[in-house]
């Protein structure tokens, strides 16, 4: 055999971030290599591959604007799998979009998931990852995968603590000894606060405001820049007469509205620090709290953890993709979380 078909034949390592708002996809020597919305548009509802109309990016632009023929579905719901069908038929076809479905190469696949899960769960993880390879596979804890694509150094004795908030779910997890030693978990997110913001218009402005336009709002509270005194306008449908309306807003008026979701995810590293061991106390405290996922981006959020909590807090570079790379990273190690 020759060295090209060897190549041909041999397997590659792939990490998969399988989210509530986005799917990644790390190839190991290439890097992130798909970054696109959890997001399939199928024809009259059927979930065969004959009817993906659109999926990831493509399917974003078409969200809300479908024919009547045509839907558009989440697959996931809270960090988890809701529609395991639609998943995998999602997971299919980025694979074939990356180009590497059908070849003779066969990927062995990390994907990762939330550490609260339950059984069910997991298996529609893995059954996820089963559809795209028949090789091995492994399935990585998200605040692990987190912890190592933001560089900390999970393997040493001194306890860090990492919370990642997603679109779906955040998890607030202490690891020492290159393990989890409490996680709690709560299915609260950027998808709350966004309904939050949708509901805050239509109480306080009678205005009905689309998925779309309130996470654009979002965005710009995650913004570095963004000044609660700056004002904003808003387009929508007026609920008494039903025609499009433009509304001025100042963001000061949405502190409030975004702080009830917020308060669930700061209940929730509380949680997890009354269960910490006092032993590990102390290096929480040396070392801080590291947020990941992209609602880490939320404007003054490390402020409100900090001032709940007494421990200093600290945003991650880049915090939407520390999955990834750490699923990435983690691939050199693939036989440690390879499932039996
Ligand atoms: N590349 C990016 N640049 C800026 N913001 C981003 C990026 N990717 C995601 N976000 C923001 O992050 C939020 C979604 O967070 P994240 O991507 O961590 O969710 P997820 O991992 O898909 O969900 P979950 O982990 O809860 O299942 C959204 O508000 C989105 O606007
Ligand atoms: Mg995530």
């Amino acid at each position: 055999m020759n060295a090209s078909i060897i190549s041909q034949l041999s397997s590659f390592d792939i990490a998969i971030d399988l989210g509530t708002y986005k799917t990644s996809i790390f190839v190991r020597g290439e890097g992130i290599v798909l970054e696109e919305p959890t997001l399939i548009c199928l024809r009259n509802n059927e979930y065969v591959q004959g009817s993906v109309i659109a999926i990831g990016d493509e399917a974003r632009s078409i969200y809300g604007k479908e024919p009547e023929n045509v839907i558009t579905v989440k697959p996931l719901r809270g960090g988890v799998v809701e529609h395991l069908e639609a998943t995998k038929l999602l997971i299919k076809s980025f694979a074939r979009k990356a180009k590497w479905l059908g070849r003779l190469r066969k990927p062995n696949v990390l994907i990762s998931a939330p550490f609260a899960i339950s059984n069910i769960e997991r298996r529609a993880v893995r059954d996820v990852a089963a559809s795209i390879s028949s090789r091995s596979i492994g399935v990585i804890e998200e605040p692990i995968a987190a912890a190592i694509g933001c560089d900390l150094d999970i393997g040493g004795s001194q306890a860090l603590m990492v919370v990642d908030a997603g679109w779906g779910i955040t998890e607030a997890a202490v690891i020492s000894l290159g393990g989890i030693v409490h996680c709690e978990s709560e299915r609260v997110g950027g998808e709350v606060i966004v309904h939050s913001i949708i509901e805050y218009f239509k109480k306080a402005y009678a205005l009905q405001i689309g998925e779309r336009t309130a996470a654009s709002i979002m965005r710009v509270l995650s913004d570095f820049d963004c000044d609660f005194e700056n004002e904003m306008s808003v387009r929508g449908m007026d609920v008494a007469s039903r025609l499009p309306m433009l509304r001025h807003f100042k963001l000061e008026e949405l502190r409030g509205v975004i702080q009830t979701p917020l308060a669930s995810i700061v209940r929730t590293i509380k949680r997890t620090l009354e269960n910490t061991p006092p032993m590990l106390s102390a290096d929480l405290i040396e070392n801080g709290i590291v947020l990941t996922g992209g609602t880490a981006l939320l404007k003054d959020f490390d402020t409100l953890i900090e001032s709940h909590t007494g421990i200093p807090v600290r945003i991650a570079q880049n915090p939407h993709s520390c999955v990834i790379r750490g699923g990435g990273s983690a691939l050199d190690y693939l036989s440690q979380f390879k499932l039996a």
